[in-house]
Protein backbone atom coordinates (compact mmCIF):
# COMPACT_ATOMS: atom_id res chain seq x y z
CA UNK A 1 0.00 0.00 0.00
CA UNK A 2 0.76 3.35 -0.59
CA UNK A 3 1.77 3.75 2.97
CA UNK A 4 4.69 1.03 2.50
CA UNK A 5 6.19 2.84 -0.36
CA UNK A 6 9.66 3.42 -0.20
CA UNK A 7 11.64 5.65 2.66
CA UNK A 8 13.64 6.92 0.28
CA UNK A 9 11.66 9.84 -0.67
CA UNK A 10 13.78 10.04 -4.17
CA UNK A 11 12.69 7.22 -5.23
CA UNK A 12 9.20 8.47 -5.78
CA UNK A 13 9.88 12.27 -6.13
CA UNK A 14 10.24 12.99 -10.10
CA UNK A 15 11.34 16.23 -11.61
CA UNK A 16 8.94 18.98 -11.67
CA UNK A 17 6.06 19.13 -13.80
CA UNK A 18 6.80 20.29 -17.24
CA UNK A 19 3.97 22.56 -18.42
CA UNK A 20 1.90 20.89 -20.89
CA UNK A 21 1.00 22.25 -23.77
CA UNK A 22 -2.88 22.15 -24.46
CA UNK A 23 -3.98 18.93 -26.14
CA UNK A 24 -6.90 17.68 -28.13
CA UNK A 25 -9.83 18.35 -26.55
CA UNK A 26 -10.97 16.94 -23.96
CA UNK A 27 -7.48 14.71 -23.54
CA UNK A 28 -5.76 16.43 -20.63
CA UNK A 29 -8.60 19.21 -19.73
CA UNK A 30 -8.81 17.61 -16.61
CA UNK A 31 -5.40 16.51 -16.15
CA UNK A 32 -4.33 17.78 -12.41
CA UNK A 33 -0.49 18.09 -13.62
CA UNK A 34 -1.59 21.49 -14.74
CA UNK A 35 -2.31 22.57 -11.69
CA UNK A 36 -1.97 19.80 -8.80
CA UNK A 37 0.57 21.21 -6.23
CA UNK A 38 3.67 19.43 -6.90
CA UNK A 39 4.15 16.49 -4.29
CA UNK A 40 6.98 16.93 -1.54
CA UNK A 41 7.20 13.01 -0.87
CA UNK A 42 10.36 13.99 1.68
CA UNK A 43 8.05 16.37 3.89
CA UNK A 44 5.24 13.63 3.71
CA UNK A 45 6.63 10.10 3.85
CA UNK A 46 3.97 8.29 5.18
CA UNK A 47 4.04 6.16 8.37
CA UNK A 48 4.70 2.32 7.90
CA UNK A 49 1.12 1.53 8.43
CA UNK A 50 -1.26 4.15 6.85
CA UNK A 51 -5.00 4.48 7.47
CA UNK A 52 -6.12 1.42 6.40
CA UNK A 53 -9.64 2.21 7.12
CA UNK A 54 -9.82 5.18 4.62
CA UNK A 55 -8.45 2.38 2.43
CA UNK A 56 -11.02 0.70 2.25
CA UNK A 57 -13.65 3.78 1.67
CA UNK A 58 -11.86 4.71 -1.17
CA UNK A 59 -11.45 8.03 0.44
CA UNK A 60 -7.50 8.32 -0.22
CA UNK A 61 -4.81 9.78 2.14
CA UNK A 62 -3.16 12.86 0.75
CA UNK A 63 0.09 10.21 0.13
CA UNK A 64 -2.44 8.55 -2.39
CA UNK A 65 -3.06 11.93 -3.91
CA UNK A 66 0.71 12.88 -3.97
CA UNK A 67 1.89 9.23 -5.89
CA UNK A 68 -1.38 10.44 -8.20
CA UNK A 69 0.18 13.35 -9.27
CA UNK A 70 3.66 12.08 -9.52
CA UNK A 71 2.42 9.19 -11.54
CA UNK A 72 0.38 11.35 -13.59
CA UNK A 73 3.06 14.25 -14.39
CA UNK A 74 5.16 11.14 -15.54
CA UNK A 75 2.56 10.04 -17.51
CA UNK A 76 1.98 13.32 -19.42
CA UNK A 77 5.73 14.04 -19.99
CA UNK A 78 5.63 10.38 -21.65
CA UNK A 79 2.48 10.45 -23.77
CA UNK A 80 1.27 11.94 -27.02
CA UNK A 81 -2.18 13.19 -25.60
CA UNK A 82 -2.77 14.09 -29.30
CA UNK A 83 -2.60 10.45 -30.36
CA UNK A 84 -4.05 9.10 -27.21
CA UNK A 85 -7.08 11.12 -28.17
CA UNK A 86 -7.69 9.47 -32.01
CA UNK A 87 -7.76 5.84 -30.28
CA UNK A 88 -10.55 4.81 -29.12
CA UNK A 89 -11.43 4.58 -25.47
CA UNK A 90 -10.91 1.16 -24.89
CA UNK A 91 -7.30 1.05 -26.70
CA UNK A 92 -6.44 4.50 -25.21
CA UNK A 93 -7.40 3.11 -22.03
CA UNK A 94 -4.79 -0.26 -22.53
CA UNK A 95 -2.13 2.41 -23.48
CA UNK A 96 -2.52 4.32 -20.11
CA UNK A 97 -2.38 1.20 -18.16
CA UNK A 98 0.84 0.12 -20.08
CA UNK A 99 2.62 3.23 -19.82
CA UNK A 100 1.50 3.74 -15.90
CA UNK A 101 2.39 -0.16 -14.88
CA UNK A 102 5.78 0.98 -16.25
CA UNK A 103 6.59 4.28 -14.37
CA UNK A 104 5.27 2.53 -11.54
CA UNK A 105 7.89 -0.19 -11.80
CA UNK A 106 10.40 2.47 -13.00
CA UNK A 107 9.81 4.16 -9.74
CA UNK A 108 9.63 2.41 -7.47
CA UNK A 109 6.69 3.03 -6.27
CA UNK A 110 5.34 -0.64 -4.03
CA UNK A 111 1.99 -0.99 -3.42
CA UNK A 112 -0.29 -3.99 -3.97
CA UNK A 113 -1.92 -5.04 -7.23
CA UNK A 114 -5.58 -4.22 -6.05
CA UNK A 115 -4.16 -0.31 -4.99
CA UNK A 116 -2.55 -0.46 -8.33
CA UNK A 117 -5.50 -1.73 -9.74
CA UNK A 118 -7.43 1.53 -8.88
CA UNK A 119 -4.37 4.41 -8.78
CA UNK A 120 -4.60 2.98 -12.84
CA UNK A 121 -8.79 3.19 -12.93
CA UNK A 122 -8.25 7.15 -11.53
CA UNK A 123 -5.79 8.02 -13.88
CA UNK A 124 -8.26 6.39 -16.74
CA UNK A 125 -10.59 8.59 -15.41
CA UNK A 126 -8.59 11.56 -15.34
CA UNK A 127 -7.07 11.75 -18.87
CA UNK A 128 -9.90 9.97 -20.81
CA UNK A 129 -13.20 10.73 -18.46
CA UNK A 130 -14.83 13.31 -15.88
CA UNK A 131 -11.99 12.12 -13.18
CA UNK A 132 -13.33 11.45 -9.57
CA UNK A 133 -16.89 12.05 -10.75
CA UNK A 134 -16.49 8.28 -12.84
CA UNK A 135 -17.26 6.39 -10.14
CA UNK A 136 -20.18 7.92 -8.91
CA UNK A 137 -21.37 8.36 -12.84
CA UNK A 138 -21.21 4.81 -13.11
CA UNK A 139 -23.73 4.05 -10.16
CA UNK A 140 -27.00 3.71 -10.96
CA UNK A 141 -28.55 4.05 -7.62
CA UNK A 142 -27.67 7.91 -7.28
CA UNK A 143 -30.47 10.15 -8.34
CA UNK A 144 -28.20 13.83 -7.71
CA UNK A 145 -24.10 15.04 -7.77
CA UNK A 146 -23.71 17.94 -6.02
CA UNK A 147 -19.68 19.49 -6.07
CA UNK A 148 -19.63 21.98 -3.61
CA UNK A 149 -15.92 23.11 -4.49
CA UNK A 150 -12.78 20.86 -5.16
CA UNK A 151 -12.88 19.04 -1.98
CA UNK A 152 -16.34 18.33 -0.99
CA UNK A 153 -19.20 16.08 -2.57
CA UNK A 154 -22.77 14.95 -2.00
CA UNK A 155 -25.09 12.37 -3.42
CA UNK A 156 -28.28 11.79 -2.62
CA UNK A 157 -29.43 8.07 -2.51
CA UNK A 158 -32.47 6.74 -1.94
CA UNK A 159 -34.27 10.12 -0.82
CA UNK A 160 -30.96 11.03 1.38
CA UNK A 161 -28.39 12.99 0.77
CA UNK A 162 -24.85 11.77 2.00
CA UNK A 163 -21.49 12.91 1.74
CA UNK A 164 -18.97 10.93 0.10
CA UNK A 165 -15.08 10.59 -0.08
CA UNK A 166 -14.91 11.66 -3.70
CA UNK A 167 -12.23 14.38 -4.01
CA UNK A 168 -10.76 16.22 -6.80
CA UNK A 169 -6.93 17.30 -6.76
CA UNK A 170 -8.10 21.56 -7.03
CA UNK A 171 -10.11 24.04 -8.13
CA UNK A 172 -9.06 24.20 -11.12
CA UNK A 173 -9.06 19.95 -11.89
CA UNK A 174 -12.69 20.58 -11.16
CA UNK A 175 -13.17 23.54 -13.58
CA UNK A 176 -11.70 21.72 -15.92
CA UNK A 177 -13.87 18.82 -15.33
CA UNK A 178 -17.20 21.43 -15.53
CA UNK A 179 -15.20 23.04 -18.54
CA UNK A 180 -14.70 19.45 -20.49
CA UNK A 181 -18.97 18.67 -19.54
CA UNK A 182 -20.47 21.91 -21.24
CA UNK A 183 -18.16 21.91 -23.96
CA UNK A 184 -19.14 18.82 -25.23
CA UNK A 185 -22.91 20.72 -25.82
CA UNK A 186 -20.92 23.78 -26.90
CA UNK A 187 -21.19 25.88 -23.97
CA UNK A 188 -18.31 27.44 -22.63
CA UNK A 189 -17.88 28.60 -18.35
CA UNK A 190 -15.24 30.31 -16.83
CA UNK A 191 -15.38 33.74 -14.96
CA UNK A 192 -16.81 35.64 -17.67
CA UNK A 193 -20.23 33.49 -18.05
CA UNK A 194 -19.98 31.74 -14.58
CA UNK A 195 -23.77 29.95 -15.31
CA UNK A 196 -24.07 27.45 -17.34
CA UNK A 197 -26.81 24.54 -18.07
CA UNK A 198 -25.45 21.36 -19.95
CA UNK A 199 -26.25 18.02 -20.38
CA UNK A 200 -23.89 14.76 -20.38
CA UNK A 201 -23.60 12.55 -23.41
CA UNK A 202 -26.25 9.66 -21.16
CA UNK A 203 -28.37 12.53 -20.86
CA UNK A 204 -27.60 13.61 -17.17
CA UNK A 205 -28.44 17.04 -16.44
CA UNK A 206 -25.59 19.59 -15.49
CA UNK A 207 -25.72 22.65 -13.66
CA UNK A 208 -22.47 24.43 -13.20
CA UNK A 209 -21.35 27.72 -11.12
CA UNK A 210 -17.92 28.56 -11.26
CA UNK A 211 -15.91 30.77 -9.66
CA UNK A 212 -16.26 34.21 -8.75
CA UNK A 213 -20.16 33.49 -8.42
CA UNK A 214 -19.41 30.08 -6.16
CA UNK A 215 -17.43 31.09 -3.56
CA UNK A 216 -15.65 28.34 -2.42
CA UNK A 217 -14.83 27.13 -6.06
CA UNK A 218 -17.07 25.51 -8.70
CA UNK A 219 -20.29 23.99 -7.60
CA UNK A 220 -21.88 21.55 -10.01
CA UNK A 221 -24.70 19.34 -9.73
CA UNK A 222 -25.73 16.85 -11.62
CA UNK A 223 -29.22 14.99 -12.01
CA UNK A 224 -28.24 11.50 -13.12
CA UNK A 225 -30.13 10.20 -16.05
CA UNK A 226 -32.22 7.21 -14.98
CA UNK A 227 -31.95 4.83 -18.14
CA UNK A 228 -34.80 3.35 -16.84
CA UNK A 229 -37.11 5.73 -16.27
CA UNK A 230 -39.82 4.97 -12.92
CA UNK A 231 -43.00 3.71 -14.54
CA UNK A 232 -46.50 4.60 -12.80
CA UNK A 233 -46.41 0.65 -11.21
CA UNK A 234 -43.10 1.28 -9.73
CA UNK A 235 -44.20 4.46 -7.74
CA UNK A 236 -47.17 2.27 -6.32
CA UNK A 237 -44.47 -0.36 -5.44
CA UNK A 238 -42.08 2.55 -3.91
CA UNK A 239 -45.67 3.72 -1.70
CA UNK A 240 -45.97 6.90 -3.50
CA UNK A 241 -49.13 6.13 -4.76
CA UNK A 242 -51.96 3.54 -4.21
CA UNK A 243 -53.05 1.90 -6.91
CA UNK A 244 -56.25 2.98 -7.03
CA UNK A 245 -54.47 6.67 -7.24
CA UNK A 246 -52.65 5.12 -9.92
CA UNK A 247 -55.70 4.56 -11.90
CA UNK A 248 -56.96 7.79 -11.52
CA UNK A 249 -53.79 9.28 -12.63
CA UNK A 250 -54.08 7.30 -15.70
CA UNK A 251 -57.44 8.45 -16.49
CA UNK A 252 -56.50 11.85 -16.22
CA UNK A 253 -53.85 11.24 -18.91
CA UNK A 254 -56.16 9.39 -21.02
CA UNK A 255 -59.07 11.62 -20.90
CA UNK A 256 -57.15 15.22 -21.74
CA UNK A 257 -57.49 16.96 -18.88
CA UNK A 258 -54.96 19.66 -18.39
CA UNK A 259 -52.73 18.53 -15.85
CA UNK A 260 -50.00 20.91 -13.74
CA UNK A 261 -47.61 18.80 -11.82
CA UNK A 262 -46.58 21.22 -8.89
CA UNK A 263 -43.59 20.16 -6.22
CA UNK A 264 -40.23 20.89 -4.33
CA UNK A 265 -36.64 20.82 -6.00
CA UNK A 266 -36.28 16.99 -6.53
CA UNK A 267 -39.78 16.01 -5.76
CA UNK A 268 -40.25 14.05 -8.16
CA UNK A 269 -42.24 16.22 -11.32
CA UNK A 270 -40.71 14.98 -14.04
CA UNK A 271 -40.67 11.61 -13.07
CA UNK A 272 -44.16 11.98 -12.64
CA UNK A 273 -44.67 13.80 -15.61
CA UNK A 274 -43.01 11.10 -17.74
CA UNK A 275 -45.18 8.46 -16.17
CA UNK A 276 -48.81 10.84 -17.13
CA UNK A 277 -47.69 11.06 -20.52
CA UNK A 278 -47.23 7.11 -20.74
CA UNK A 279 -51.12 7.28 -20.34
CA UNK A 280 -51.44 9.18 -23.90
CA UNK A 281 -53.04 7.46 -26.76
CA UNK A 282 -49.98 6.54 -29.66
CA UNK A 283 -51.78 8.07 -32.48
CA UNK A 284 -51.59 11.37 -31.04
CA UNK A 285 -48.98 14.27 -31.80
CA UNK A 286 -47.05 15.36 -28.75
CA UNK A 287 -44.66 18.53 -28.80
CA UNK A 288 -42.21 18.29 -25.62
CA UNK A 289 -40.81 21.43 -24.69
CA UNK A 290 -37.65 21.24 -22.02
CA UNK A 291 -34.70 23.64 -20.90
CA UNK A 292 -32.38 20.21 -20.82
CA UNK A 293 -34.14 17.29 -22.46
CA UNK A 294 -35.20 14.84 -19.75
CA UNK A 295 -38.24 13.17 -20.70
CA UNK A 296 -38.36 9.67 -22.43
CA UNK A 297 -41.81 9.71 -24.01
CA UNK A 298 -43.05 6.22 -25.20
CA UNK A 299 -45.09 7.37 -28.20
CA UNK A 300 -43.86 7.06 -31.90
CA UNK A 301 -45.17 10.68 -32.77
CA UNK A 302 -43.37 12.79 -30.27
CA UNK A 303 -41.49 16.65 -31.77
CA UNK A 304 -38.72 17.27 -28.63
CA UNK A 305 -37.96 20.71 -28.25
CA UNK A 306 -35.01 22.31 -26.08
CA UNK A 307 -34.63 25.99 -25.21
CA UNK A 308 -31.06 27.53 -26.19
CA UNK A 309 -29.39 29.88 -23.92
CA UNK A 310 -27.54 33.03 -24.88
CA UNK A 311 -24.01 32.80 -26.48
CA UNK A 312 -21.04 34.49 -25.50
CA UNK A 313 -22.05 37.60 -26.86
CA UNK A 314 -25.57 37.72 -25.09
CA UNK A 315 -27.22 36.96 -28.41
CA UNK A 316 -28.66 33.39 -30.15
CA UNK A 317 -31.26 33.16 -26.86
CA UNK A 318 -34.38 30.88 -27.67
CA UNK A 319 -36.83 30.97 -24.60
CA UNK A 320 -39.20 28.50 -23.35
CA UNK A 321 -41.65 31.12 -24.64
CA UNK A 322 -40.84 31.07 -28.07
CA UNK A 323 -40.75 27.27 -27.70
CA UNK A 324 -44.34 26.78 -26.77
CA UNK A 325 -45.45 29.78 -29.39
CA UNK A 326 -43.55 27.62 -31.93
CA UNK A 327 -45.49 24.85 -30.46
CA UNK A 328 -49.45 26.47 -31.94
CA UNK A 329 -47.94 26.13 -35.41
CA UNK A 330 -46.86 22.83 -35.49
CA UNK A 331 -50.20 21.02 -34.93
CA UNK A 332 -49.69 19.34 -31.50
CA UNK A 333 -52.45 17.57 -30.08
CA UNK A 334 -50.96 17.96 -26.79
CA UNK A 335 -48.00 20.24 -25.36
CA UNK A 336 -45.78 19.09 -23.10
CA UNK A 337 -43.75 22.23 -20.83
CA UNK A 338 -40.86 20.54 -19.07
CA UNK A 339 -40.73 23.22 -16.27
CA UNK A 340 -43.18 26.11 -16.31
CA UNK A 341 -41.11 28.97 -14.66
CA UNK A 342 -42.09 32.25 -16.57
CA UNK A 343 -43.94 33.81 -18.71
CA UNK A 344 -44.45 30.70 -21.24
CA UNK A 345 -47.05 29.80 -18.66
CA UNK A 346 -49.23 32.61 -20.20
CA UNK A 347 -48.87 30.65 -23.70
CA UNK A 348 -49.25 27.33 -22.06
CA UNK A 349 -52.49 28.28 -20.54
CA UNK A 350 -54.39 29.87 -24.00
CA UNK A 351 -52.51 26.71 -25.37
CA UNK A 352 -54.63 24.41 -22.87
CA UNK A 353 -57.58 26.72 -23.44
CA UNK A 354 -57.57 26.62 -27.39
CA UNK A 355 -58.35 22.76 -27.75
CA UNK A 356 -54.83 21.19 -26.92
CA UNK A 357 -56.33 19.98 -23.92
CA UNK A 358 -54.51 17.16 -22.76
CA UNK A 359 -51.65 19.26 -22.18
CA UNK A 360 -48.90 18.72 -19.01
CA UNK A 361 -46.10 20.85 -17.14
CA UNK A 362 -44.49 21.03 -13.98
CA UNK A 363 -44.07 23.86 -11.54
CA UNK A 364 -41.90 24.53 -8.54
CA UNK A 365 -44.41 24.82 -5.61
CA UNK A 366 -45.30 23.68 -2.81
CA UNK A 367 -49.37 23.26 -2.68
CA UNK A 368 -51.56 23.04 -5.37
CA UNK A 369 -53.41 26.39 -3.65
CA UNK A 370 -49.56 28.09 -3.82
CA UNK A 371 -49.20 26.38 -7.13
CA UNK A 372 -52.63 28.92 -8.47
CA UNK A 373 -50.21 31.99 -7.01
CA UNK A 374 -47.16 30.98 -8.44
CA UNK A 375 -48.70 30.72 -11.89
CA UNK A 376 -50.17 33.73 -11.79
CA UNK A 377 -47.41 35.85 -10.80
CA UNK A 378 -45.38 34.50 -13.55
CA UNK A 379 -48.49 35.72 -15.91
CA UNK A 380 -48.28 38.80 -13.93
CA UNK A 381 -44.31 39.12 -14.23
CA UNK A 382 -44.05 38.46 -17.50
CA UNK A 383 -45.92 41.88 -18.15
CA UNK A 384 -49.42 40.74 -19.09
CA UNK A 385 -51.33 43.96 -17.89
CA UNK A 386 -54.05 42.13 -17.10
CA UNK A 387 -56.11 41.89 -14.07
CA UNK A 388 -55.40 39.67 -11.17
CA UNK A 389 -58.95 38.46 -11.83
CA UNK A 390 -58.86 37.73 -15.64
CA UNK A 391 -55.32 36.05 -15.07
CA UNK A 392 -57.27 33.70 -12.62
CA UNK A 393 -60.32 32.99 -14.97
CA UNK A 394 -58.02 32.05 -17.42
CA UNK A 395 -56.30 29.67 -14.87
CA UNK A 396 -59.38 28.18 -14.19
CA UNK A 397 -60.28 27.73 -17.60
CA UNK A 398 -56.90 26.18 -18.70
CA UNK A 399 -55.95 23.82 -15.86
CA UNK A 400 -58.01 20.64 -14.57
CA UNK A 401 -56.04 18.56 -12.45
CA UNK A 402 -52.85 20.07 -10.29
CA UNK A 403 -50.97 16.87 -9.20
CA UNK A 404 -48.33 17.51 -6.10
CA UNK A 405 -45.51 15.75 -5.71
CA UNK A 406 -43.22 16.22 -2.06
CA UNK A 407 -40.13 14.43 -0.60
CA UNK A 408 -40.85 13.98 2.62
CA UNK A 409 -38.25 14.54 5.80
CA UNK A 410 -37.68 10.47 5.67
CA UNK A 411 -36.68 10.60 2.06
CA UNK A 412 -39.48 8.91 0.63
CA UNK A 413 -41.05 10.73 -2.54
CA UNK A 414 -45.13 10.84 -2.29
CA UNK A 415 -48.09 12.25 -4.61
CA UNK A 416 -50.14 14.14 -2.08
CA UNK A 417 -52.56 15.80 -3.88
CA UNK A 418 -54.73 15.16 -6.97
CA UNK A 419 -56.76 18.31 -6.83
CA UNK A 420 -59.20 19.44 -9.71
CA UNK A 421 -59.35 22.98 -10.25
CA UNK A 422 -63.09 23.88 -10.14
CA UNK A 423 -63.98 27.20 -10.67
CA UNK A 424 -64.14 30.87 -8.90
CA UNK A 425 -65.97 32.07 -6.20
CA UNK A 426 -66.06 35.79 -5.75
CA UNK A 427 -61.92 36.68 -6.77
CA UNK A 428 -60.67 33.13 -5.03
CA UNK A 429 -59.85 30.22 -7.03
CA UNK A 430 -61.59 27.18 -5.79
CA UNK A 431 -59.87 23.65 -5.42
CA UNK A 432 -60.98 20.21 -5.02
CA UNK A 433 -58.81 17.91 -3.62
CA UNK A 434 -59.61 14.32 -5.08
CA UNK A 435 -57.23 12.23 -2.94
CA UNK A 436 -54.88 12.94 -0.29
CA UNK A 437 -51.57 11.89 1.84
CA UNK A 438 -51.81 11.82 5.35
CA UNK A 439 -49.01 11.38 7.75
CA UNK A 440 -50.17 9.48 10.53
CA UNK A 441 -46.74 8.86 12.77
CA UNK A 442 -43.39 8.02 12.52
CA UNK A 443 -41.75 4.71 13.77
CA UNK A 444 -38.91 4.06 15.37
CA UNK A 445 -36.46 4.43 12.64
CA UNK A 446 -38.14 8.00 11.82
CA UNK A 447 -40.03 6.68 8.49
CA UNK A 448 -43.40 8.34 8.36
CA UNK A 449 -46.21 6.32 8.40
CA UNK A 450 -49.00 7.58 6.30
CA UNK A 451 -52.20 6.68 4.30
CA UNK A 452 -53.03 8.28 1.05
CA UNK A 453 -57.15 8.28 1.16
CA UNK A 454 -59.99 10.00 -0.90
CA UNK A 455 -61.44 12.63 0.14
CA UNK A 456 -64.76 11.31 -0.86
CA UNK A 457 -65.58 12.99 -3.91
CA UNK A 458 -67.78 10.20 -5.86
CA UNK A 459 -68.29 12.92 -8.82
CA UNK A 460 -65.49 14.99 -9.70
CA UNK A 461 -65.64 17.77 -12.17
CA UNK A 462 -63.88 15.02 -14.71
CA UNK A 463 -66.72 13.15 -14.73
CA UNK A 464 -68.45 14.48 -18.01
CA UNK A 465 -64.50 13.95 -19.87
CA UNK A 466 -64.47 10.62 -17.74
CA UNK A 467 -67.63 9.57 -19.60
CA UNK A 468 -67.03 10.95 -22.99
CA UNK A 469 -64.13 8.42 -22.58
CA UNK A 470 -65.64 5.41 -21.47
CA UNK A 471 -63.98 5.15 -18.31
CA UNK A 472 -66.46 6.26 -15.59
CA UNK A 473 -66.66 2.72 -13.90
CA UNK A 474 -62.90 2.48 -13.63
CA UNK A 475 -62.81 6.15 -12.00
CA UNK A 476 -65.84 5.53 -9.46
CA UNK A 477 -64.51 2.44 -8.73
CA UNK A 478 -60.93 3.99 -7.95
CA UNK A 479 -62.26 6.50 -6.45
CA UNK A 480 -64.44 4.36 -3.48
CA UNK A 481 -61.73 2.12 -3.44
CA UNK A 482 -59.19 4.99 -2.02
CA UNK A 483 -62.05 5.71 0.95
CA UNK A 484 -60.71 5.49 4.15
CA UNK A 485 -63.17 4.73 7.39
CA UNK A 486 -63.10 5.95 10.45
CA UNK A 487 -63.47 3.84 13.91
CA UNK A 488 -66.86 4.21 13.52
CA UNK A 489 -66.98 2.99 9.98
CA UNK A 490 -67.88 6.89 8.18
CA UNK A 491 -65.77 7.75 6.01
CA UNK A 492 -63.49 10.40 5.94
CA UNK A 493 -63.33 13.69 3.75
CA UNK A 494 -62.34 16.75 3.01
CA UNK A 495 -63.24 18.02 -0.18
CA UNK A 496 -61.56 21.40 -0.46
CA UNK A 497 -57.99 22.05 -0.49
N1 LIG B 1 -41.74 8.38 -6.44
C1 LIG B 1 -40.42 8.25 -6.45
N2 LIG B 1 -39.81 7.33 -5.67
C2 LIG B 1 -38.48 7.22 -5.66
N3 LIG B 1 -37.64 7.99 -6.40
C3 LIG B 1 -38.18 8.91 -7.19
C4 LIG B 1 -39.60 9.10 -7.26
N4 LIG B 1 -39.85 10.10 -8.12
C5 LIG B 1 -38.65 10.52 -8.57
N5 LIG B 1 -37.65 9.81 -8.02
C6 LIG B 1 -36.22 10.03 -8.25
O1 LIG B 1 -35.90 11.28 -7.68
C7 LIG B 1 -34.98 11.99 -8.48
C8 LIG B 1 -35.54 13.35 -8.84
O2 LIG B 1 -36.68 13.19 -9.64
P1 LIG B 1 -37.15 14.26 -10.72
O3 LIG B 1 -36.06 14.61 -11.65
O4 LIG B 1 -38.41 13.74 -11.29
O5 LIG B 1 -37.45 15.50 -9.76
P2 LIG B 1 -37.90 16.98 -10.12
O6 LIG B 1 -38.93 17.38 -9.11
O7 LIG B 1 -38.28 17.07 -11.55
O8 LIG B 1 -36.54 17.76 -9.83
P3 LIG B 1 -36.12 19.25 -10.30
O9 LIG B 1 -36.87 20.18 -9.43
O10 LIG B 1 -34.66 19.28 -10.01
O11 LIG B 1 -36.45 19.35 -11.76
C9 LIG B 1 -34.74 11.11 -9.69
O12 LIG B 1 -33.54 10.42 -9.51
C10 LIG B 1 -35.90 10.15 -9.71
O13 LIG B 1 -35.58 8.90 -10.28
MG1 LIG C 1 -37.56 18.27 -13.07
Amino acid sequence: MFGKRTNDPSSVATKAPKPVAAPAAGASASSPAQSAPQPSPAAKAPPAAAKPEAEKQRSHSEDYYDVKTTVFNALIDTIDLTQLSKLDSVAAREEIRDIVSEIIQLKNVVMSIAEQEELLEDICNDVLGYGPLEPLLARDDIADIMVNGASTTFIEVNGKVQKTGVRFADNTQLMNICQRIVSQVGRRVDESSPICDARLPDGSRVNVIAPPLAIDGAALTIRKFKKDKLKLEQLVKFGSITPEAKTILEIIGRVRCNVLISGGTGSGKTTLLNCMTGSIDSDERIITCEDSAELQLQQPHVVRLETRPPNLEGEGEITMRALVKNCLRMRPERIIVGEVRGPEAFDLLQAMNTGHDGSMGTLHSNSPREAISRLESMIMMGGFALPVKTIREMIVGSVDIIVQASRLRDGTRKITHITEVMGMEGEVVTLQNLILYEITGEDANGKLIGRHRSTGISRPALWERASYYGETDRLAEALSASEVYDEHGNPIGEANG
